[in-house]
């Protein structure tokens, strides 16, 4: 039996409020103390976002009640709020930044929206960005030119990596996190078989943002892997019925997935245990400013193989891109602050459990 931290996984989206049918702040927490992970940090996508006093209050409310894992919750950028976000920034997780298209009231369609929250926003927290190929680039030198930390999301491309791996060796304060999906898996040929037989092909269900890539740049990120501060899933969940329709929406699940995808990468000799420690429990709280979870560990059967079934996921999508693959490790028991939250398929931990990392 393999013993590790708590996991921190710092970009989830929970759902919470507008999109319940998906998921919510009880069931995105089950699917990450089944997945080893005992802290989540939620991005402010919601409908409406959280974006202000009344729409944090929501959210942190909701998760006070239902929450089963520690938690903390991103406010998002909107064209007018950087006054706002910045005096309710001891409260957040952080600042997300939705700097390629973006739709609603998180969009900020020139840079010059993105000045005052690079000006404002405390230099002790850190700013997300969802900032792909050459919108990358331009962060970067905002964070060079204000002289402050940022955090891309989701890296997928060669040409990210790079960028990146430059911009740290010419000492720019910027940190970066990848997903799962974007390790594991590359962007579907045109001839592959429906992998649900239903719905467009349901090619709904290999619909990500950022998109699946080439083998090539799924090759530099793992040829990168120093480079990467962290791991994190992006848990995107939409329900198997909007994946398969007509207008599928970009997302996938990984909350349940993500320990054991990266213990079998263990098993292959392709990463090592200590990177998985570092790029999801020590780098993270470091970069978020997270406090340490006394008495908090995941017990993993090392040995143990198993194939991924969207049936025994916690998340309400029903549905993972992963389905049918063979894994090896197998989380058993997971503790968070002294009491058993998740043992042997079954969550113990109760709704309203969790606990604030900002309180
Ligand atoms: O695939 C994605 N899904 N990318 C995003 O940027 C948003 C996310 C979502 O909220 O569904
Ligand atoms: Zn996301």
């Amino acid at each position: 039996m393999l013993k590790l931290p708590g996991l921190i996984d710092p970009h989830v989206h929970v759902r919470e409020p507008g999109g319940a049918h998906k998921e919510d702040w009880d069931t995105a927490t089950q699917a990450a103390l089944a997945g080893g992970v005992t802290i989540i940090l939620a991005m402010p996508n919601t409908q409406p976002p959280i974006f202000d006093e009344a729409t944090l209050k929501f959210s942190l409310d909701a998760a006070k009640q239902k929450a089963r894992c520690d938690y903390g919750q991103y406010l998002g950028a909107g064209p007018n709020n950087a006054d706002i976000a910045a005096a309710l920034a001891p409260k957040a997780a952080g600042l997300k930044m939705y700097l390629d298209s973006t739709f609603g009231e998180l969009r900020l369609d020139d840079m010059t929206l993105w000045t005052p929250h690079f000006q404002k926003f405390p230099k002790s927290a850190p700013l997300v960005m969802h900032s792909e190929s050459r919108t990358m680039a331009a962060a970067i030198l905002f964070s060079a030119i204000h002289d402050r930390p940022i955090h891309i999301a989701h890296v997928s491309l060669k040409e990210e990596i790079l960028l990146i791996k430059a911009a740290k060796e010419k000492g720019i304060k910027v940190t970066c996190e990848v997903c799962p999906h974007h390790l594991f898996l590359t962007k579907p040929s045109p001839l592959r078989p429906s992998p649900s037989g239903r719905g467009v092909g349901g090619e709904g269900r290999t619909e990500v943002r950022p998109r699946l890539a080439t083998q090539q740049d799924v090759d530099a990120l793992w040829a990168n892997l120093d480079v990467i501060d962290c791991f994190a899933t992006d848990h995107a969940p939409h329900t198997i019925e909007e994946k398969d329709s007509e207008n599928p929406p970009p997302g996938f699940p990984g909350l349940q997935t993500m320990l054991p995808l990266l213990l079998t990468a263990v098993d292959a000799g392709r990463l090592t245990f200590d990177a998985i420690i570092q790029k999801s429990v020590i780098n993270p709280r470091r970069i978020f400013n997270i406090p340490e979870q006394p008495e908090t560990w995941v017990e993993v059967d090392e040995n143990a193989v198993y194939e991924i079934k969207a049936a025994e996921g916690f998340t309400r999508c029903g549905w993972t891109p992963f389905e049918g693959w063979k894994v090896k490790g197998k989380i058993r028991k997971v503790v968070l602050r002294g009491k058993t939250a998740f043992e042997d398929g079954k969550i113990l931990a109760e709704a309203g459990y969790g606990r604030d990392v900002r309180e």
